[in-house]
């Protein structure tokens, strides 16, 4: 495990404005396949026949049982360590918890405000007329809106192609931050793997938590920590805001 500039600072010491970001590592070892490592969900499913707006139009029903079955695998998955100590860290001021993961295993482990930039696996919305509501555990192509009664109903999650969610508040984050945090995710989607450069610009120190370090890592980040989130997570919370 690299020495960070973070575990330097001593525990309890946590800077006042803090941005994480996660990503499918996270939610590894609560049993929720990733999308780019050797079994990951883009090894089996193509993008452009499951989480594009085209693939919906061209093949609802595909695509709605490939997230019906996400959504089955994300209620019978539990928090690990990983998402506890996320969950605590989110109820210490100036902290802004932001996730590209739909599954929703940080509000399981009691956490506040997380910001779902990719949207939520058990959330529904209307292509219609943007009505959103409560996901059945499985949705068809016929399903009316609640709202307007158009057949329209698709998961409340974002696609390749769209806007993430709640990208000024990110921003607005990133922009104040001083410690940037990088947790289980490949950085290979933005705008999120562009995050870490906007805070760079903002002078905050910067960090990666992620299994094996991506990628340039430490031409991207000031530090890179290695190891199982499960791991890993825990401990740097601990450096920052002391034990729980
Ligand atoms: P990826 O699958 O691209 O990357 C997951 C990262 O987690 C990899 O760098 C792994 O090394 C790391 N990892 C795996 N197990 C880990 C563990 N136990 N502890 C720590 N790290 C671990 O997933 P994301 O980067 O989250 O978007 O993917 C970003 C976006 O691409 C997703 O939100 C999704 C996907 O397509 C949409 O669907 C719009």
């Amino acid at each position: 495990m690299t020495v960070t500039p973070a575990s330097r600072r001593g525990p309890g010491r946590a800077p006042d404005r803090i941005v994480v970001l996660t990503g499918a590592g996270l939610s590894a070892e609560s049993g929720i396949p990733t999308f780019r490592d050797g079994d990951g969900l883009w090894e089996r499913h193509r993008i452009e026949d499951v989480a594009t707006p085209e693939a919906f139009d061209r093949d609802p029903a595909l695509v709605l049982r490939f997230y019906d079955m996400r959504r089955a695998a994300a209620a019978t998955a539990q928090p690990n360590p990983a998402h506890a100590a996320l969950a605590r860290l989110s109820h210490h001021p100036g902290v802004t918890l932001v996730t590209q993961n739909i599954d929703t295993l940080l509000e399981r482990a009691g956490a506040r405000d997380v910001i779902h930039m990719h949207g939520r696996i058990d959330g529904a919305l209307c292509a219609a007329c943007d009505h959103r509501w409560t996901a059945p555990a499985a949705m068809a192509p016929a399903d009316p809106c609640p709202a307007c009664g158009r057949p329209r109903t698709r998961p409340d999650i974002v696609w390749f192609g769209e806007m993430p969610y709640h990208m000024d508040q990110i921003e607005q984050a990133l922009a104040r931050a001083q410690l940037f945090a990088a947790i289980g995710t490949s950085g290979q989607v933005y705008p999120a793997a562009g995050f870490v450069d906007f805070a760079r610009a903002v002078g905050a120190e910067t960090v990666e938590l992620n299994l094996v370090p991506t990628d340039d890592a430490l031409d991207r980040f000031d530090a890179s920590i290695a190891g199982p989130a499960g791991r890993t997570v825990p401990a740097w919370v601990e450096g920052l805001i002391g034990p729980g």
